[in-house]
């Protein structure tokens, strides 16, 4: 029993959703027009509640089966996608193009946004399970935490929400497969900053200087030693400096420099070692050359930790949806970072890797999300729910 035939029949209209949400791509919590249409369609489908502004702009649809029937809400499933878009010029010329200059659905939420719809709508119309589904459309994905507001916002407390469930389209993984694993499978993300004070100076007469330029270079180059020299070599971590900020002419030592990048790991043992040797490492090559380096280490995403038997669980159905043969129940972690994590500290639930074909990558102003990928993932939710609460 592959893709559930009611979702095949509503393959053409997800589409034409997914499009019309491409073609109009709004950013972090600013999303009036998406969550608008989201509420407005739950409330079209029949959910027993519709309740938007969680989380600032997130909105919330539950869904009662029909099975059990003792007027219990049963069990509760949530299911989660995310809305929001990037700010990223896109490249493509296809009908459904961005309509809004400098924004771009790049990551395929407009993907996710449109299969969760779609599942809610079979699943407001069939209603074959005993509990209760809850659809959640986060904000903020990108970058802005948007988990973590509605669940400040009593999310899990609010609709009584005993496990919880998050899908991303994976370029590079066929249309048709599913992939996932127990335990760590996405990375911590933590911003660096380092600061660096040296003396500014005439760029002919450097011996009366500290060269921030000279600091800054060593310091990146000392880093390297973090991941090849501290951390255990059968553990993950990357340490990227991807920004290195000073000057502004050409015959000026600078006063100051700035580097930035990213720290990410998959063990909370890791992601101290990682803060603590960045810190030591930038502060002592400064000192070294008579200059001053102050880290400042923010924590980002958490680790996402996918739970044994929920993750067991959703293979099974991805593989009841796609074939077993299709799913790869123990892909390698990926350090990319997803703020589902935040939900999975929460509750325990699991996330998948739906395929999205030889696309472009993720961020990539030539990605777009592909269409064939709507009845894989809408059927793994309907089915996701109906078996998680059989009745
Ligand atoms: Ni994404």
């Amino acid at each position: 029993m592959p893709i559930v035939n009611r979702i095949s029949d509503l393959h053409a209209q997800i589409t034409e959703w997914r499009r019309d949400l491409h073609a109009h791509p709004e950013l972090r919590y600013d999303l009036p027009r998406t969550a608008g249409l989201v509420a407005e369609k739950l409330r079209a489908f029949g959910c027993d509640e519709v309740v938007p502004g969680i989380g600032r702009s997130g909105v919330v649809g539950v869904i009662r089966g029909a099975k059990g029937g003792n007027g219990a809400p049963g069990k509760v499933i949530g299911l989660r996608a995310d809305m929001d878009a990037l700010p990223i010029e896109e490249a493509n010329d296809v009908p459904h193009r961005s309509t809004v200059p400098g924004k771009m659905h790049a990551c395929g939420h407009d993907g996710h946004t449109a299969m969760l719809l779609g599942a809610a709508r079979h699943l407001a119309e069939t209603r074959n399970f005993a509990g209760t589904a809850v659809v959640i459309f986060q904000p903020a994905e990108e970058g802005g935490a948007g988990a973590l507001a509605m669940i400040k916002d009593g999310l899990f407390e609010r609709f009584g929400i005993d496990e919880v469930y998050g899908m991303h389209n994976a370029p590079g993984l066929p249309v048709g497969r599913f992939a996932t694993r127990t335990g760590p499978i996405m990375a911590a993300q933590d911003l660096v900053t380092i600061d660096i004070e040296g003396v500014g100076g005439h760029a002919a007469r450097p011996h009366l200087s500290i060269d921030t330029v000279l600091v800054g270079a060593q310091i990146v180059s000392a880093l390297q030693s973090v991941v090849s020299r501290n951390v255990d070599p059968l553990k993950a971590a990357v340490v990227s400096i991807c920004m290195f900020q000073a000057g502004n002419t050409d015959n000026v030592i600078p006063q100051t420099a700035r580097l930035r990048g990213t720290a990410r790991s998959l063990a909370p043992e890791v992601r101290d070692l990682l803060e603590e040797r960045i810190g030591r490492i930038a502060e002592a090559t400064a000192a070294a050359y008579g200059a001053k380096a102050r880290l400042d280490y923010r924590r980002g995403y958490p680790v996402l930790v996918n739970h044994a038997r929920e993750a067991g669980f959703a293979a099974g159905v991805a593989g009841e949806v796609a074939g077993a043969d299709k799913v790869d129940p123990n892909i390698a972690p990926f350090m990319g970072a997803e703020d589902f994590a935040y939900m999975l500290e929460q509750r325990p639930g699991a996330f998948v890797f739906v395929g999205n074909g030889d696309s472009a990558g993720l961020h990539n102003p030539a990605y777009d999300f592909n269409d064939e990928v709507i009845p894989y993932g809408t059927s793994y939710w309907v089915r996701l729910v109906e078996t998680a609460l059989p009745g």
